[in-house]
């Protein structure tokens, strides 16, 4: 009767302690909760367990009861110990009986004095993960097998909670490794893009910086559409990219100090073609770089090239890099044509948008320029790009107010106060 119950308090115990190991998402509260229930329900004084360490050869206490402040945190292993606690597998260990092993020999006294009559190695697939360290009965008898069957039952939930531990441990590591080398990959690939801009731009030397410019306020307009950082840097790198198809292009067309003819304005205009021809095949990140690049010069009202596209057919990449690239021809000098000043620049944006610029895009862009010219933005994203006074000019802040009224839906909560 008396082992009928027994069982049955051992069995409610082993649950118990089954649904600690997969439930309890602290470690630390885990081990201590179950040391507790293994005490508690054999009714023994004290105990401990340790986590083993490969790397230090040692055992690290993570819970005691009862074995006092002197108790050594760390005990160290031998090769034999080692060796002798996996063959040996779950089973309890009698100290008394193991005096020959280094292990009991070096922590004789602290094992004698606080008498700890029970080791059992946590031995799980093979692998020791760890100790249980057992004082005696509270009834003063000794162990009997039973006692014994019930530990170890009970031991390997322990062990295996602590072998899953360890087993997040080397995921995370493994995952933060990862993390590491993509992002020395993803870095690469940044730097590697921006070489290749540079050198597109070494070819055109009119507008130096094209198209790294054209990268940046792709960015600054992905920016500002609230785009998440993945989305951000896929854009900037269609920005960087987007006139690729120049290489190709004779030096002297891109070159010409004159407007020059159909003839030259037609090979001109392979670029977006050639450019995607040259994308498509690189397998990019984040964002559809090749369509930017094949798109950038449509326009919303279908008189763009190369396939004179309408609005709905042309891909969003391709609208943001339009716009940062005719702002970047706008504002910068051309070997016919002087830059114009910025409230022309944000005239003409305002006056082509939903002719050739998305409309919300030139919306996105102003806002840009706007948080940046009232101090909103301390980031001087234009300012390091145009010189300082570019956009500090009169009139810009105004109009610039206007052209986010005079675009976005205008509701009280989204005006921009005009003074
Ligand atoms: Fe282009
Ligand atoms: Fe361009």
């Amino acid at each position: 009767m008396e082992n009928h119950q027994k069982l049955i308090h051992t069995f409610g115990a082993l649950a118990e302690l089954g649904y600690e190991v997969a439930h309890k998402q602290n470690f630390q509260e885990m081990i201590r909760t179950s040391l507790h229930l293994l005490l508690g329900s054999l009714a023994i004084m004290r105990g401990g367990v340790a986590r083993f360490s490969r790397f230090g050869h040692e055992l690290n206490m993570l819970v005691m009861r009862g074995l006092g402040e002197e108790f050594p945190l760390s005990l160290s292993l031998c090769h034999e110990d080692e060796r002798q606690f996996l063959t040996n597998g779950l089973a309890p260990i009698e100290v008394a009986q193991a005096k020959v092993l280094p292990f009991f020999q070096i922590y004789d006294r602290s094992f004698t004095k606080k008498r700890i009559d029970l080791l059992v190695p946590l031995v799980i697939r093979d692998d020791l993960v760890g100790v249980i360290l057992l004082g005696e009965k509270a009834n003063g008898e000794p162990y009997t097998a039973y006692d014994l069957d019930i530990i170890c039952a009970m031991s390997r939930h322990i062990g295996v909670g602590i072998a899953q531990r360890n087993l997040m441990a080397e995921l995370e590591r493994r995952a933060e490794e990862n993390r590491k080398l993509y992002d020395e990959m993803r870095t690469t690939y940044k730097d590697t893009v921006k070489a290749f801009a540079t050198a597109i731009d070494c070819k055109d030397k009119y507008t130096e910086g094209h198209s790294v410019r054209v990268g940046k306020y792709s960015e600054i307009i992905a920016q500002e559409l609230g785009y998440d950082q993945n989305e951000v840097e896929g854009v900037a790198i269609a920005g960087y990219l987007h006139d690729v198809g120049k290489l190709t292009v004779e030096r002297n067309i891109i070159n010409a100090p004159y407007r020059i003819n159909a003839k030259e304005s037609a090979e001109l205009n392979k670029h977006p073609s050639v450019g995607y021809e040259i994308l498509a095949p690189i397998h990019h990140p984040y964002a559809d770089v090749p369509l930017a690049a094949k798109y950038h010069h449509e326009r919303l009202d279908g008189r763009g090239y190369p396939d004179g596209l309408y609005d709905k057919d042309i891909p969003y990449i391709a609208k943001i890099v339009n716009l940062a690239d005719s702002f970047d021809a706008m504002t910068t000098d051309r070997p016919y044509k002087r830059r114009r000043p910025a409230t022309e620049v944000i005239e003409d944006m305002q006056r082509n948008a939903g002719k050739q610029f998305a409309p919300e895009l030139v919306t996105a862009f102003c806002r840009g320029m706007l948080r940046e010219l009232t101090g909103e933005l301390r980031e001087k994203r234009f300012r390091r790009i145009l010189g300082r006074d570019y956009l500090d000019t009169e009139g810009v802040i105004p109009m610039l107010k206007n052209v986010l009224n005079g675009i976005s839906p205008t509701t009280p909560l989204t005006l921009v106060s005009l003074d």
